[in-house]
């Protein structure tokens, strides 16, 4: 019987990623294209590893598993995988840490500089033919020396900073578990109280995980704090900002604008009033897919699985169950 380890690969990644097992003679892989539970579930009962994108990981799944040893995110949130069957089958979890920060990081800039730049309006004007109306056309709104709230300073959180600063932006960062020391270091101003920060903003970006404490956190109490040219970005995870409420303070012009890349159901069903909001900037949950991002989430997800069967995976990408 062979002893090579068996890798499945739950949803395509890039070729580079499988190139670093492709001719490794200790697996075999198999790239599972159709996430639907009847083929996991087959190929899931004798996998010794796998990597997986955005595919439910339920505890069922889990327990059907006979070998599986490593669960390797392909990104760094691990909401869809069941956390509880895993601890309990001493699963190892691990994420692609290093691979996407800088990606969602520019993202964020990329929102933030369309929103305010009235990007959609401005460009429509000159293709339409309306070149002459530049005069009447509602101001844009400058970066500089504006106040903005990073929420959540993790990988992503500290890769911002410095793009803001770039901008000479006025940086405060609200992150209970990180220590003023850290945050003073990287130019930002630590704030303790959310509700009280938010009312001086004028740009708020989430960065921390969904969980009970985070959903919903954006509402319409919070919204209505707000000054009325702060523009919201989400890139972290759907359901922090809600969504009804959302559309309700952009209606009433209590923000300028958001940007989300993430939504409470995605993909956001057809009657999410926010689809039709002008003065919202979405993407379809790609803050991550850069092609550089890609390469390097593909390469990590695959070494994080080979670098735990050599007993060498780093502590860094391991998520504590
Ligand atoms: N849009 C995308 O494609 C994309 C890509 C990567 C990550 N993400 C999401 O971005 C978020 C951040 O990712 P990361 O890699 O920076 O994670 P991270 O774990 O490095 O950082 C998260 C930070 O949030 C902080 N935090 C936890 N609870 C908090 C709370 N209640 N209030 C404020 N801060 C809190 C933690 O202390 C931590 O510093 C995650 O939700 C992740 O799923 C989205």
């Amino acid at each position: 019987m062979s002893d090579k380890k068996k890798i499945l690969i739950i949803q395509p990644i890039h070729k580079a990623g499988i190139d670093l097992i492709k001719n490794n003679t200790n697996y075999d892989y198999e790239i599972i294209e159709n996430i639907d539970n009847k083929d996991i579930k087959k190929k899931i009962l004798e996998c010794d590893g796998l990597s997986i994108r955005t595919a439910n990981l339920s505890s069922e799944l889990i327990n059907i598993s006979k070998k599986l040893k490593i669960i390797s995110r392909h990104g760094v949130g691990y909401d869809n995988i069941d956390l509880k069957s895993s601890k309990e089958k001493n699963i190892t979890l691990a994420i692609t840490a290093t691979a996407n920060a800088v990606a969602v990081a520019e993202h964020v800039m990329f929102m933030l500089l369309n929103i305010s730049k009235r990007k959609n309006m401005y460009d429509e004007a000159v293709k339409t033919g309306n070149f002459s109306n530049r005069n009447k056309l509602p101001k844009t709104i400058e970066l500089w020396k504006k106040n903005i709230l990073i929420a959540g300073f993790g990988r992503i959180g500290q890769s911002l900073i410095r793009r803001c600063k770039g901008f000479e932006m006025n940086v405060f960062v609200y992150d209970p578990f990180v220590s003023k020391d850290i945050i003073e270091e990287l130019g930002g101003k630590k704030v303790e109280d959310l509700t009280e920060a938010v009312k001086s903003m004028d740009a708020i970006s989430l960065h921390m995980p969904l969980n009970e404490k985070t959903k919903n956190i954006i509402n319409y109490d919070l919204l209505k704090t707000m000054r009325k040219n702060c523009i919201i970005i989400n890139a972290a995870r759907g359901g922090m900002i809600n969504e009804n409420d959302l559309d309700k303070a952009l209606n009433e012009s209590l923000i300028f604008g958001a940007g989300l890349d993430v939504f409470e159901t995605e993909p956001p069903k057809e009657d999410n009033p926010l689809l039709k909001n002008n003065k919202v900037f979405l993407s379809p949950h790609t803050a991550a897919f850069t092609e550089e991002c890609m390469i390097r989430m593909g390469k990590e997800t695959i070494q994080n699985i080979i670098d735990f069967f050599e007993k060498k995976l780093d502590k860094s990408k391991i998520i504590k169950l």
